[in-house]
């Protein structure tokens, strides 16, 4: 049942898996979910609530169900993105089985700097699986840089010179403290010499040490010293996602008792998604997902066993 609807934000009331089998095949560009643990918390007293099943195997098949339909509605170029705590051997469990009909592309480690304290003899748990999946191994990534956020890594990007030389002349560019990039011609090269680790250019006006060299731009094979430098610089400015990700838990006003934080549902977004995409998910809870996609320009559609979950994702969509 259609609990809420506008041009953006689609939300169904019931079972995942029977309300998924309304959704076309081939229609969405994005899944990102945390599905209900096994036996942990009790949503609602529904027979269809997965996680109250009395048998592993069973939970188990109910996932494979639910995510089986995933494939289906995704896009061929499309992504999923699974959620699961670190318990047992459930999550592995559930990776070997999912691999029998999408693709394993990433493991990521979901560190919690932040973890919820815990009793007993074992270890405080800091961490959760995101299993990455798709389709096909021809899928969409748009953005696989971040921002480097580590101070002293950045300080030492600040001053860089980075050169470039094409066609025998040499360029040298800075990045200057409001991050604005300098570039100046700094003349005719004459002469390259290595000494230990540096490069020595000489050229007719300077002698200058460099560790960067950069030349053409890979990109389009056009020598365009500005717009390169200026890519390649950005570039220096960030680092490529790494499959660990640090983000600390994040309670929501909800109440809800596993939220997803948000920058953990934006960063599987921008890697996957373009503005306009749809992204979907199964088990939206208090509705993270649909939240960061609208702020960012997406389209989200939701599905919840338990009402009063859609209505507090209807809050905090349309705050
Ligand atoms: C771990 S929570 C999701 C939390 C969410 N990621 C967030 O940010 O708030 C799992 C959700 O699955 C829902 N659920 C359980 N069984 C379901 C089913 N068969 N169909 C749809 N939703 C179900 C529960 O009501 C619960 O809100």
């Amino acid at each position: 049942m259609i609990y809420y609807q506008d041009k953006k934000l689609t939300l169904y009331l019931g079972d995942s898996k029977k309300i998924l089998q309304q959704i076309p095949d081939n229609s969405i560009d994005t899944i990102i979910t945390s599905p209900p643990y096994f036996q942990l918390r009790k949503y609602t007293n529904s027979k269809k609530e997965i996680g109250q099943e009395q048998e592993e195997n069973l939970y188990i098949a109910n996932l494979l169900e639910v995510f089986l339909e995933c494939k289906r509605i995704l896009k061929d170029n499309g992504s999923i993105f699974i959620n699961i705590g670190n318990y047992g051997l459930i999550a592995e469990k559930l990776l070997i089985h999912l691999s029998n009909f999408l693709i394993l592309q990433n493991k990521i480690i979901w560190h919690k700097p932040n973890p919820m304290p815990q009793g007993g003899q074992k270890l405080t748990n800091a961490w959760e699986y995101i299993f990455h999946f798709t389709k096909s191994n021809d899928y969409k990534i748009y953005d696989l840089y971040e921002e480097i956020d580590n101070k002293r890594e950045k300080r030492n990007l600040k001053n860089k010179k980075i050169v470039a030389i094409d066609a025998g002349v040499a360029y040298i560019a800075r990045i200057k403290k409001n991050n604005d990039i300098t570039l100046k011609k700094i003349g005719r090269l004459i002469e390259t010499k290595r000494e230990g680790n540096k490069k020595i250019l000489i050229t007719d006006k300077k002698t200058i040490e460099y560790d960067i060299k950069i030349t053409r731009n890979k990109y389009n094979n056009k020598f365009n010293p500005l717009n390169t430098l200026k890519e390649l610089l950005n570039r220096e400015n960030k680092r490529k996602l790494r499959n660990v990700w640090s983000i600390p838990l994040q309670p929501n006003l909800s109440n809800h008792v596993a939220p997803f934080p948000e920058e953990l549902v934006k960063k599987c977004i921008l890697l996957t998604t373009k503005k306009g995409d749809v992204i979907l998910d199964p088990f939206i809870g208090s509705g993270t997902t649909a939240k960061v996609s609208l702020k960012l320009n997406r389209k989200c559609i939701g599905i919840d066993i338990n009402e009063n979950y859609l209505n507090i994702v209807k809050n905090r969509c349309l705050m």
